[in-house]
């Protein structure tokens, strides 16, 4: 309720390194289908078709089911929602160090875009910005990680090429299974699949921002799938406080010191408010 969201408000406006972690839940609002829960994506698909160990098995057969599945969470342009828009504008005032994410909508990053007044020369309806893997690797200090990667985008898993995801599934579409490179690679989209190694540049960075965190926000996420669901619990033993904003409860409601079963879009658009409420003249 109110009285929580005030103290976590009290807490960012203080805080040295605040960090936000996202999940499925804030791209509902927008659309964007859930993994779990009743109208979850897995209830409709059977996430053993999209392991890695399949993907490299029988990538024809994948890419078959992967244009089902693309085609069910980002049938149509998804925008950022209200939710979205709050983290951006948290993190473009500095009140955010970084947002981390398991999401491969890329909406973190549109919204960034719309928030930061962009000159708008780079097209942020493409492949939702610059990967904060490329971004790491160039030292660049990205403040949206993609832990689980970005499916607007594939990757060739034999040159590391990447592309647009759009006119690749089309491509599948129309009966090339699977995609394949100039390179003569095959196409994979540029996301962890499950089985699959996370990106270490962003997982590391991803851990120690939860270690040097006091301030630790786990939003819209059941928080039941590894290493994401410990970045929480990691900034929680380091003495952060962790705030979860959940319709649902998720297990790491006991380590956290508060838990909002609110909406996300009512949540944080409020939150946002209230932080920046203290930086106007009284
Ligand atoms: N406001 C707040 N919470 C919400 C909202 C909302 N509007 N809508 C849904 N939620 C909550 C649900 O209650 C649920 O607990 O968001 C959570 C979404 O959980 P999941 O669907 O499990 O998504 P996520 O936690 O991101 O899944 C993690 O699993 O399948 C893999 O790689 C995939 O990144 C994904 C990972």
């Amino acid at each position: 309720g109110m009285a929580e969201l005030e103290r976590l408000a009290a807490d960012l406006r203080t805080a040295e390194t605040a960090v936000a972690f996202t999940g499925a839940g804030i791209s509902a609002p927008s659309g964007v289908p859930t993994f779990r829960g009743d109208d979850g994506v897995w209830e409709a698909f059977d996430e053993g078709q999209f392991t890695y160990d399949r993907f490299q098995r029988d990538p024809a057969g994948f890419w078959a089911d992967r244009v089902e599945l693309h085609r069910t969470m980002f049938g149509e342009e998804y925008d950022p929602n209200a939710a979205h828009d709050a983290l951006a504008e948290l993190n473009r005032n500095e009140h955010l160090e970084a947002i981390v994410t398991q999401n491969t909508d890329g909406l973190h990053a549109k919204a960034a875009a719309d928030a930061g007044g962009d000159d708008g020369d780079h097209d942020s309806s493409s492949d939702g910005g610059e990967s904060a893997e490329a971004a790491a690797e160039f030292g660049a200090r990205e403040t949206i990680l993609e832990l689980h990667g970005n499916a607007r985008r594939v990757r060739c898993s034999d040159c590391g090429r990447r592309e647009p995801m759009e006119p690749i599934v089309e491509r599948a579409e129309d009966g090339e299974l699977p995609p394949t490179c100039d390179c003569g690679g095959t196409y994979k989209p540029d996301v962890v699949l499950f089985g699959e190694r996370l990106p270490e540049t962003v997982l590391q960075r991803s851990r120690s921002l939860a270690r040097e965190s006091d301030v630790f926000l786990a939003i819209g996420s059941s928080l039941v799938v590894e290493p994401a669901a410990s970045l929480p619990r990691i900034a929680a033993s380091n003495g952060a406080t962790v705030g979860i904003i959940n319709l649902e409860s998720t297990p790491v409601d006991s380590a956290a010191d508060s838990c909002l079963r609110e909406g996300v879009t009512t949540a944080l658009p409020r939150l946002q408010e209230l932080v920046e409420l203290s930086g106007s003249v009284q």
